[in-house]
């Protein structure tokens, strides 16, 4: 990843501890790579790249909400100016919002798809032209298994939104192999994420939750958030220069 330009949307954590973005951010950076971490929220993006630069890393932030209509254009103009273009752009923003069809309000619906999907829209078609004038580029977006796999409950609006995120990827993989721009997507399955605590309830005792989610798993554990980053990786490296379109579960066997 030397001297590759990633820009890593949802950079931060929503908690303490590492968040998919943030591990992905940090293990770019030690690659090599030069990193922009973009966050909705200033003091995650810098948290991260603060410890991107105490490990010796590149990196820059950005402080860019993705249900931002110029949200993209801010990315695009800011990888630009620091770098004159992108290599990798990694979408890893997502929401989720419990309740099956019955509970599930057009508000809700709209606000899920809204982060979830129309973000991915908005970043991609905003660094496309960047990717497209240098002739390259590698495009991750971080779906879900929720996507192609039924939870015990429901959260309908994450799991079609997640599922209609695939969908994109595939059709900015077939759009723009061309231009040799690749595009793939990464499903997480039951991963120990701060983004995960954040979802449960107060009434929910923590150890119990981590036990019953590692039980889910035939591997017997929950995927940490450095599974999910050495999958973008694999997939923002050249070492994937063939592999577009494609879904990668991580997931320790759950659809094994
Ligand atoms: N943890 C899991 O078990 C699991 C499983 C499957 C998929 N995923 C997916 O992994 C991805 C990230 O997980 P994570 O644990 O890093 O999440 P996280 O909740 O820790 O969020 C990462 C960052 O995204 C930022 N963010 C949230 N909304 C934003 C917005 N509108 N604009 C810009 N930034 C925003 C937050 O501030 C946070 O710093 C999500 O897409 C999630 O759906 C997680």
């Amino acid at each position: 990843m030397a001297d590759k330009r990633v820009a890593i949307i949802g950079a931060g954590s929503s908690g303490a501890g590492w968040g998919n973005g943030k591990a992905t951010a940090v293990l770019f950076a030690r690659e090599g790579a030069k990193v922009l971490c973009v966050d909705r929220v200033a003091q995650a993006a810098e948290e991260t790249a603060a410890l991107i630069r105490k490990e010796g890393g590149i990196a820059e932030t950005a402080v860019a909400d993705v249900s931002d209509p110029d949200a993209g254009g801010q990315v695009a103009d800011r990888a630009k100016s620091l770098w004159g273009g992108l290599d990798v752009l990694d979408y890893n923003v997502g929401i989720s919002q419990q309740g099956g069809v019955l509970e599930t309000t057009d508000a809700d619906w709209d606000r899920v798809f809204d982060i979830n999907l129309t973000g991915a829209l908005r970043m991609t078609r905003a660094v496309l032209p960047l990717m497209r004038a240098q002739g390259s580029g590698s495009l991750i977006y971080v779906s879900s298994l929720a996507a192609v796999y039924s939870a015990p409950y429901s959260y309908v609006s994450y799991e079609v939104s997640k599922m209609a995120l695939v969908r994109f990827a595939r059709s900015v993989a077939h759009e723009n192999a061309s231009y040799q721009i690749r595009s793939n997507v990464i499903l997480p399955g039951v991963i120990d994420t701060p983004h995960v605590t954040a979802f449960v309830d107060s009434k929910t005792d923590p150890e119990e939750l981590a036990a019953r989610r590692a039980a889910m798993v035939p591997m017997g554990r929950q995927g940490s958030a450095w599974d999910v980053a050495k999958a973008a990786l694999f997939l923002g490296s050249d070492d994937s220069a063939y592999i577009t379109g494609e879904s990668l579960k991580v997931d320790g066997g759950l659809t094994a």
